[in-house]
């Protein structure tokens, strides 16, 4: 059952799906995380992986960039192969001075000037919410393993903030709401699970900040993303 951006047969995508933004992460999860893996789409090299990891079966998909992309995806995976979780599992700029680089946090919403909900319905949301339900099976894992996790707000952006010429302004643009994170699709994956009532999370790691500048080692890197990777693998087991 192709869809015009997916050449996947139906039964060849699992229920649970971890999604990257990047397509080479989820060769990187397929080759260190799941056994038995099988590349099951390549159309636009947005890589997509079914395997098993602790003999659960789970499809790594990648969105690529931005609410238009992961709205796609995350569209077509619910509505055409019937996928009940999402993950998305990305990075994110801190946009608190107490969040700092490497952290990973948990999003229970998403705040969007985006457009992409009234032209696709009409409506004019400016938030909405994570599910409950899934947070809780990553959260309980979380402690079972004594990670860190900081839980709250993300702003899903249109642009990458570090290229806007005015920084300050850009965080001033945004409603005095407490956010902890700003990154580029969770609004859209978060809004598209709601719409066909399926479930979606968004774990992200931390990888620069508007209050510390420092470059990170690509071992820093690595490591992070390989926690939050457990972690939502983790949680769908
Ligand atoms: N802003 C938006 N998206 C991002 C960032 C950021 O600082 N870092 C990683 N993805």
């Amino acid at each position: 059952m192709p869809t015009p951006h997916i050449e996947s047969k139906k039964e060849e995508i699992a229920k649970n799906v971890l999604m990257p933004g990047d397509p080479l992460r989820a060769k990187y999860i397929a080759e260190n995380f799941l056994e038995d893996y099988k590349l099951i789409n390549t159309v636009r090299n947005m890589y997509g992986y079914t395997g098993k990891y602790k003999g659960k079966e789970v499809t790594v998909f990648a969105s690529g960039m931005g609410v238009p992309s992961i709205g796609i995806y995350s569209y077509e995976l619910y509505k055409f192969y019937d996928v009940e979780n999402i993950i998305r599992i990305g990075t994110c700029g801190s946009f608190n001075e107490n969040i700092k680089l490497l952290d990973v946090i948990l999003s229970s919403g998403a705040y969007c000037k985006s457009y992409f909900d009234e032209l696709l319905d009409g409506v004019d949301l400016n938030f909405i919410q994570s599910s409950q339900e899934l947070n809780r099976k990553i959260m309980n894992k979380v402690k079972e393993r004594n990670l860190d996790l900081k839980y709250g707000k993300t702003i899903t952006s249109d642009v990458f903030d570090l290229y806007c010429d005015d920084e300050e302004k850009f965080r001033d643009s945004f409603p005095d709401m407490n956010f902890l994170s700003v990154e580029m699709e969770a609004f859209g994956l978060f809004y598209i699970a709601n719409k066909l009532g399926r479930n979606a999370s968004c774990l992200m790691t931390v990888v620069d900040s508007l209050f510390d500048k420092r470059s990170l080692t690509s071992e820093e890197r690595e490591k992070s993303l390989n926690d939050m990777i457990e972690m939502a693998l983790e949680s769908i087991i």
